[in-house]
């Protein structure tokens, strides 16, 4: 595979390690794709589209997922011409990230093909047809990404989360979602009405213009190895979040920092806005295993007020999670028991 998660330094090394400072506050806290950053364990960013070890692994996940629950990749029928631009956009950024294993070529006429060794897949096709890759573009799309994908519209001065795939939502469900304004969207999530975070940030990205590509960085915790926390799947993930949170002494095996790079650009020529989420989770252990990363994560959950704790939903363990962190540097548990 081109790119590695595991070596050296482990999942950590490419780990998008979210804290700047001792204190987390929302903001419209988006920067410049592409631009590397330098972590305590390594670094990340130099990509809107990151493949890594677990490619074919989530892939699977996520077919799982679609085939059981259809809804979770929800398109309506106004953004078939931005699905065939996310398509095309995604799979580009793919060839020109693994030229080795995959390909888009233009076969001209509207027809393009698209390789893809890692996945097992040559298949030709006509832009515009959607008979002619599985699922539609969209599902296609997810199917080629480890990102979830969500594409917004843009009309009567707002944006419109009018189509998506997404199969690793933190806590929401997009066939609820779909179809709502970006200021709806956000309506659950505290402070950032008042704030003027989320209208600030509708009102950036009103302004995106096509080629300018931004991201973002988002967190929380997750009990288990788990990508699915929509709100479809808390039957499994709120009980497996229960039983983590009655037994603090090996909170550092079951939960995990859940980080999520998100990407924001203009697609051509529909002119819709391509919100990608790609999720990362790091176990607890791991990240206690960086001391720097150990003591911040440690002072943001301290500091971090009571809303955001319990919109984050880390109420239960969040006091757990401290004592944990601050054992871990104090015996030097962390590697005795790794
Ligand atoms: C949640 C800000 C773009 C969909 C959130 C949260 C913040 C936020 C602060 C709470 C996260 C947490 O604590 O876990 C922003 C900013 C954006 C942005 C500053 C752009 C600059 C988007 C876009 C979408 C989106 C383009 C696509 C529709 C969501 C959803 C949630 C969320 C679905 C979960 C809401 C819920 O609890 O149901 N966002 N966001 N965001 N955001 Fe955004």
């Amino acid at each position: 595979m081109a790119r590695t998660t595991t070596a050296p330094g482990g999942r950590a090394a490419r780990f998008p390690f979210p804290f700047t400072s001792d204190g987390y506050r929302y903001a419209v806290n988006v920067e410049p794709a592409r631009a590397p950053v330098r972590t305590a364990a390594g670094g990340w960013g130099e990509t809107v589209v990151d493949v890594d070890d677990d490619y074919r692994a989530e892939l699977a996940e996520r077919a799982r997922i679609l085939a059981a629950d259809p809804t979770r990749c929800t398109v309506l029928p106004h953004m078939r011409a931005a699905s065939w631009d996310a398509l095309l956009y995604l799979l580009r950024e793919l060839a020109a990230g693994h030229a080795g294993v995959m390909a888009l070529t233009d076969l001209g006429g509207g027809r393009m093909s698209w390789r893809n060794d890692l996945l097992g897949v040559d298949l030709a096709f006509t832009v515009g047809d959607d008979t002619g890759v599985p699922g539609g573009p969209l599902a296609f799309a997810g199917s080629q990404v480890q990102e979830d994908i969500v594409l917004l519209d843009q009309r009567e001065d707002a944006l419109w989360a009018d189509a998506g795939l997404v199969t690793f939502a933190a806590d929401w469900s997009l066939n609820f979602d779909v179809g709502m304004s970006f200021l709806e969207v956000h309506g659950p999530v505290p402070r950032v009405h008042a704030t003027g975070v989320v209208p600030r940030a509708q009102a950036f990205l009103m302004r995106l213009a096509p080629g300018r590509e931004y991201r973002r960085t988002n967190w929380t915790v997750t009990a288990g190895h788990r990508l699915d926390t929509s709100t479809e799947a808390y039957p499994e993930w709120g009980r497996e979040r229960a039983l983590a949170a009655a037994s603090p002494e090996t909170l550092g095996d079951t939960l995990h920092l859940r980080v999520e790079v998100q990407h924001l650009l203009r697609l051509a020529p529909s002119g819709a806005v391509l919100f990608l989420i790609r999720t990362h989770l790091l176990g607890l252990r791991e990240v206690a295993r960086v001391p720097e990363w150990r003591h911040r994560f440690a002072a943001v959950l301290t500091e971090l007020p009571d809303d955001l704790v319990d919109y984050k939903g880390l109420s239960r363990y969040r006091d757990g999670i401290v004592a944990w962190l601050a054992a871990a540097g104090g015996s030097h548990r962390v590697d005795d028991e790794a």
